[in-house]
């Protein structure tokens, strides 16, 4: 298992992995998604020659991001790939200087069932969420979002 940076090339395995998870990603994700690799820094984790997961990262300052998408194929979830993959990503960000890392997601105040893995799975790595806010702007009515923040370094 590898964390690489992510290429142009893997533009479709990464397309068809958002599009394997309709239960978290919307329709329109896919090609927002193709828009945001090719404005920031992207990694994959890739078993043997396969991507099988990919992160986004948008940098906010010189200390701080949003880890902007993040997913592992359907088939693969649960094995510990995401945890492989995050905990690369923000290592190598905390090697270059990052402090505070945020994710937006969906709230649980929402009832969905599929986002409580997700919501589990930033918590178990160290997210704490620092907000719910509902509506958010730009997001669909019926989806409050959650923002999580985590430290990789003191900031004080
Ligand atoms: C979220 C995601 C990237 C995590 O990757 P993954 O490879 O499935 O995760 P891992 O196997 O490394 O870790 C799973 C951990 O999540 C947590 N988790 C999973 N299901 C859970 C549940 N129902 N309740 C609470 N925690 C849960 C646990 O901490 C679990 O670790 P454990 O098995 O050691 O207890 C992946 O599941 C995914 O693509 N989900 C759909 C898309 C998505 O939600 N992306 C993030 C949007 S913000």
């Amino acid at each position: 298992m590898t964390v690489r940076p992510a290429t142009p090339a893997d533009g479709p395995a990464i397309g068809a992995i958002v599009r394997g998870l309709p239960d978290f990603f919307t329709p329109d994700v896919p090609d927002t998604v193709a828009t945001d690799l090719g404005h920031h820094e992207s990694w994959v984790v890739a078993d043997d020659e396969e991507v099988v997961g990919f992160a986004v990262v948008d940098r906010r300052s010189a200390r701080a991001v949003e880890l902007l998408w993040a997913a592992v194929a359907a088939d693969r979830r649960g094995a510990g790939l995401g945890t492989w993959l995050v905990e690369a990503v923000l290592a190598e960000l905390a090697a270059g200087g990052v402090d505070l890392v945020e994710v937006r997601t969906l709230d649980r105040s929402a009832g969905y069932g599929p986002y409580e893995a997700t919501l589990g799975f930033w918590e178990a790595r160290g997210f704490v969420q620092v907000d719910a806010v509902d509506p958010y702007p730009g997001w669909q009515p019926g989806n409050p979002c959650a923002i999580y923040v985590a430290a990789l370094a003191p900031t004080r």
